[in-house]
């Protein structure tokens, strides 16, 4: 397959995505793009609708209009089908095997892959994310930033071209966002597309190549940390946030 320099196909293309929930149009006309080894943010305030964007791209949700594509193909509607396509996610609820082991949570989304194989994966990124120690742990026993870090590390698990994070720095302290960065940030240099939706707006701007703004399901603003930062309409749709936060 050739593709002109000038014109890639990004890794994820969402087209005019529009959903509704009975008579309430939660997204209109949404479009973006993550490129390869890009990290873009989705942020809003609350009710904006990224949850719903977020979902729509991992087929958890259907929309009225628009299309998702993942390498310029039509986005898989089952877990199975995106996990081939190289898409891997880790939910707000993390969903996690509470009774299982650290290591058996990871290895879930590795059984398709040979035994040696999939346990020397496992491992490696139970070291990157620091939880080597805790592999034998039931992951119901580990407090809530291990939790998180090890439904991080079975999405890892699987190698994905295009992660996708709902709220990853949600509930955890400066340290654990801190150590977030640096993992998101080294997922992006090895090339793998990020897409996070997050409403901790410093770790966003920390770690985001790119940020899309929604507000009542448009985007209303998209652009650099810097640009987004400084724009009048984003600054009007967080008017007032800041003071309840
Ligand atoms: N399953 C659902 N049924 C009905 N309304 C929903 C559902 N999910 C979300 N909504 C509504 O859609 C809008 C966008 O919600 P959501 O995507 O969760 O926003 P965000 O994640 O930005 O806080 C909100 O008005 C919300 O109440
Ligand atoms: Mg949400």
């Amino acid at each position: 397959m050739t593709t002109p320099p000038s014109d890639p196909v990004p890794r994820l293309q969402v087209r005019g995505l529009e959903v509704a929930f009975g008579g309430l149009t939660a997204l209109s006309g949404v479009s973006f793009d993550v490129a390869d080894g890009e990290t873009v943010a989705l942020i809003g305030p609350n009710g904006a609708g990224k949850t719903t964007v977020f979902n729509a791209v991992c087929a958890l949700v259907r929309p009225r209009a628009g299309t998702v594509r993942v390498d310029g193909r039509p986005a898989p509607s089952a877990a199975t089908g995106l996990l081939r396509a190289g898409v891997a996610r880790t939910l707000q609820g993390l969903g996690l095997f509470e009774r299982m082991s650290v290591l058996e949570n990871v290895l879930v989304p590795l059984s398709g892959i040979g035994a040696p194989d999939a346990l020397a994966k496992a491992r490696k990124r139970l070291e990157d994310l620091d939880l080597a120690h805790l592999a034998a742990r039931p992951a119901g026993t580990l407090p809530y930033p291990e939790r998180k870090r090890v439904a991080l590390a079975r999405a890892l698990a699987t190698d994905p071209r295009l992660l996708l994070l709902d709220e990853p720095a949600g509930g955890l302290g400066a340290a654990d966002i801190a150590a977030l960065a640096d993992t998101v940030r080294r997922v992006a240099a090895e090339g793998c597309s990020v897409l996070l939706v997050e409403h901790h707006v410093d770790f966003v701007m920390d770690v985001a190549d790119r940020v899309v703004v929604l507000d009542f399901g448009e985007v209303i603003a998209c652009g650099t940390p810097e640009q987004v930062r400084t724009d009048p309409a984003v600054e009007a749709a967080y008017l007032g946030l800041e003071a309840a936060a």
